[in-house]
């Protein structure tokens, strides 16, 4: 029989136990700052400098030293790999952890911390230090329209037909620490279920948990290795 395709879906949950915070949970970057302060298009152009801000923040915490990939982001990386099957890990993270574990079948659909975009020209760079009103465009040379590369609230995920191809030709659904409550990426479940097995790996039920044919509770750290030494152990 042949291996199935899968896309796996992964949210802040994964990257947990590397030391960055998750956004919902009580600890999260949600209990600290206002989504409508720090993360959308009207907040960017009302207080760039916040915004800018909180997002070189959160570039220095991703460039401390003890933020590595973890056990969960390696065993993807594997998975990838040696997957004989379509495969596509779909991340909302926005944390390069994956990228630096190996992972390349890879899809950031909300943007990348570290890479930079000019509002003038659009075009994307690699970046990662601070963003001030001074930075500018490499490609143009402006200054003042650099923001980070990521997708706030009321923008559009970024590869949505990649990942909707993919998803349409899924065998198996994975979705992996994160809470469901931000769509698309929560919409995902309902999309494939009933054509495809849906598996969710998350530290608590999720909001879409009920959705799931099979929904495991722990840690990713020890999840997902699991997971993917049993789907290598029978797909070799
Ligand atoms: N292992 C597995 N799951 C974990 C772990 C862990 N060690 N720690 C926390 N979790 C789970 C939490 O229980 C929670 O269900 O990860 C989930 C994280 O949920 P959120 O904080 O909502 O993060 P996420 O789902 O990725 O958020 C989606 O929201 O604000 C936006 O753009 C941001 O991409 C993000 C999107």
């Amino acid at each position: 029989m042949a291996p199935p395709n899968i896309v796996v879906l992964t949210g802040a949950g994964i990257s947990r136990e590397s030391g960055l915070h998750t956004f919902r949970d009580a600890d999260g970057i949600w209990a600290k700052h206002r989504i409508e302060d720090v993360a959308t298009p009207e907040a960017f152009r009302r207080d760039p400098a916040r915004v800018r801000s909180f997002y070189n923040a959160r570039r220095a915490g991703l460039r401390d030293p003890a933020v590595q990939p973890n056990a969960a982001h390696a065993a993807l990386a594997e998975l990838d790999a040696r997957w004989a099957g379509d495969f596509l890990l779909v991340t909302q993270n926005v944390d390069d952890l994956h990228h630096r574990a190996g992972s390349r079948r890879l899809v950031h659909m909300h943007g990348e911390l570290a890479r930079d975009r000019c509002i003038y020209c659009q075009v994307v760079s690699p970046g990662g230090g601070d963003l001030t009103a001074e930075t500018r465009c490499p490609a143009c040379g402006r200054a003042g329209g650099m923001r980070p590369h990521v997708v706030w609230f009321g923008e559009m995920p970024l590869e949505m037909e990649r990942i909707a191809a993919a998803l349409a030709a899924c065998d198996l659904f994975v979705s992996i620490g994160t809470s469901g409550a931000v769509y698309p990426a929560a919409g995902f479940v309902a999309e494939v279920r009933g054509r495809a097995d849906t598996l969710e790996l998350n530290l608590e039920p999720s909001e879409g948990s009920h959705l799931f044919d099979e929904a495991r509770h722990g840690p990713a750290t020890r999840l997902v290795p699991e997971w993917v030494e049993a789907m290598l152990a029978k797909w070799p």
